[in-house]
């Protein structure tokens, strides 16, 4: 335990989704703690970009189309041992269920949730992870505590992730390893502001949240680093629900 046991100093920590939003703002929220960062993603440009503003240290950036096998397992043979995994890369889609297809399923279901299953597995085989070390998925509050319309296949990506997330926290306390996810509401990211909502929608949706706004990218981050740190030695097996009260509605 260190004298600080939030700073992450002398932890290496791979990040997914660390291009864009909630994953870039943990890269740097973790780079400042004192982490050693891997940063991966598929924009090579972003990544980049993400780098730049990472507090100086030893930092990595691997290129990962992780609906690709093969991008996947490099990753991971790519990666030094690890005292930390932040699973965060996620797409999202609104398809109502009398318009859902196998290649819908698929798209969002396989970064959603195959991938957090399978970048856990290889690490855990390949022994990328310390005793010690701390997983930590970004799921939602979407699925896991609350349901809307033509989200269906999202939803139930994000509630198998916690799921898995509970199961993985079983298998693996007698390691040491622990496991846990964050749960976002609405975060101002690309994420929710490319084509997912129109402005109405977005507005409406502001209105269910008590403190009036959606998160920013650094409000789930600052959960996540928390997690990681020592400071959350005995919490396992927990999904951390970060939704500015949205769901006391
Ligand atoms: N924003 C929200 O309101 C919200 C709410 C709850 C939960 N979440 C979850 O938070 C996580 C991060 O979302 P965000 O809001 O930060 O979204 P974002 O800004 O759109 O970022 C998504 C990240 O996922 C990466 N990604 C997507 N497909 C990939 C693939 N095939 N291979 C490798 N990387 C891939 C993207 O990297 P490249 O572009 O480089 O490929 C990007 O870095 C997701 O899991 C999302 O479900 C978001």
């Amino acid at each position: 335990m260190q004298d600080n046991p939030f700073s992450l100093a002398g932890k290496t920590i791979l990040i997914t989704g660390a291009s864009s939003g909630i994953g870039r703002a943990t890269a740097i929220a973790c780079s400042t703690m004192g982490a050693r960062i891997i940063i991966t993603g598929r924009n090579a440009e972003a990544l980049a970009k993400t780098r730049s503003l990472l507090a100086e240290n030893d930092h990595s950036v691997i290129l990962a189309d992780l609906s690709v096998d093969d991008d996947l397992e490099n990753l991971v043979d790519e990666c030094p041992t690890l005292n930390g995994l932040v699973c965060n890369a996620g797409v999202g889609g609104l398809i109502p269920i009398q318009n859902i297809t196998k290649k819908g399923i698929d798209r969002i279901s396989s970064i959603d949730l195959v991938v957090p299953m399978l970048i856990l597995k290889s690490l855990l085989r390949k022994k990328k992870l310390v005793k010690d070390a701390s997983v930590v998925f970004t799921s939602s509050a979407a699925g896991v505590y609350r349901v809307s319309p033509g989200n269906a296949i999202y939803a139930a990506a994000k509630c198998g992730l916690d799921a898995y997330m509970r199961t993985a926290a079983l298998e693996l306390g007698h390691k040491g390893i622990r496991v846990n996810s964050v749960n976002p509401g609405m975060v101002n990211t690309p994420f929710i502001n490319g084509d997912l909502f129109s402005e109405e929608q977005l507005e409406s949706e502001r209105r269910n949240y008590p403190l009036g706004r959606f998160a920013e990218p650094e409000e789930i981050a600052y959960g996540i680093v928390f997690l990681l740190s020592d400071a959350a030695s005995f919490i396992t097996g927990t999904s951390l629900k970060i939704d500015g009260g949205m769901t006391l509605k």
